[in-house]
């Protein structure tokens, strides 16, 4: 059996920073599972599709070939071999993947290629439902939460140093907005696992929360 941690919670929560982490202290595979809602977004967007198409959301996903070109210092993602990573975290691919992540024929496609991450000897699984649905017998699972006030200032700040220039008003909006959808809708919502430490990360550096997961691992 692989050991599997789940990192679930919401959006600028710190899930990505700290899996990352976590990943490379313990050598780890990582799986970031927002990633995969992004292909498909951008796969929807690409193709002109309708986000309530469900026929022709159907006949792309069952169509397209996603690989994964792993190097020491990064993840590319190939979408039909073409290197698609670059484009993935656009605000724009973010929300049409909050949207599509509601639908049930997007989410049953994608379990399989999610659990195939878990391979040895062990896997950081980053996203909503992990502990809850993906990996129900992981072997930790943690709930990473934090206030959306502080969430939208620490997104803010990440895209403001990729050089973009945002608005925090407009961050905390669209926040809020992706929280009640991911914890409303009606397959997988994003809830805590029942056996989950849940971490409020509103008052914790990221160094902080590595240290309590790795810690709660080693009990
Ligand atoms: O955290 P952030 O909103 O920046 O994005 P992400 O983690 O890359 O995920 C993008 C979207 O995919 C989220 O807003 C969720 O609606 C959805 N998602 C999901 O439903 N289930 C997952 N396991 C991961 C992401």
């Amino acid at each position: 059996i692989v050991p599997v941690i789940t990192i679930d919670g919401p959006s600028g929560a710190g899930k990505g920073t700290v899996s990352q982490i976590l990943s490379e202290k313990l050598g780890w595979n990582l799986l970031d599972s927002g990633s995969l809602y992004r292909i498909v977004a951008y796969a929807i967007l690409k193709n002109h599709i309708n986000l309530d198409d469900q026929v022709c959301i159907e006949q792309l996903i069952k169509s397209i070939d996603i690989t994964y070109n792993v190097t020491e210092s990064s993840t590319e993602v190939l979408l039909d071999d073409k290197n698609i990573t670059n484009y993935l975290r656009d605000e724009k691919i973010g929300e049409t993947a909050s949207v599509i992540a509601a639908n049930e024929i997007v989410r049953g496609y994608l379990i399989q290629k999610q659990k195939d991450f878990a391979k040895p000897p062990g896997l950081i699984a980053d996203g909503r439902d992990m502990g809850t649905v993906i990996f129900p017998n992981a072997l930790l699972k943690i709930f990473l939460d934090a206030s959306p006030e502080e969430r939208a200032r620490r997104r803010t700040k990440q895209l403001q140093d990729k050089g973009l220039d945002v608005n925090i008003d407009e961050i905390l909006a669209n926040i809020i907005d992706r929280d009640q959808r991911d914890r409303n809708r009606s397959i997988s919502p994003l809830v805590p696992a029942d056996n989950a430490i849940v971490i409020d990360s509103t008052n914790l550096s990221i160094n902080d929360v590595v240290s309590y997961i790795l810690e709660s691992y080693a009990l």
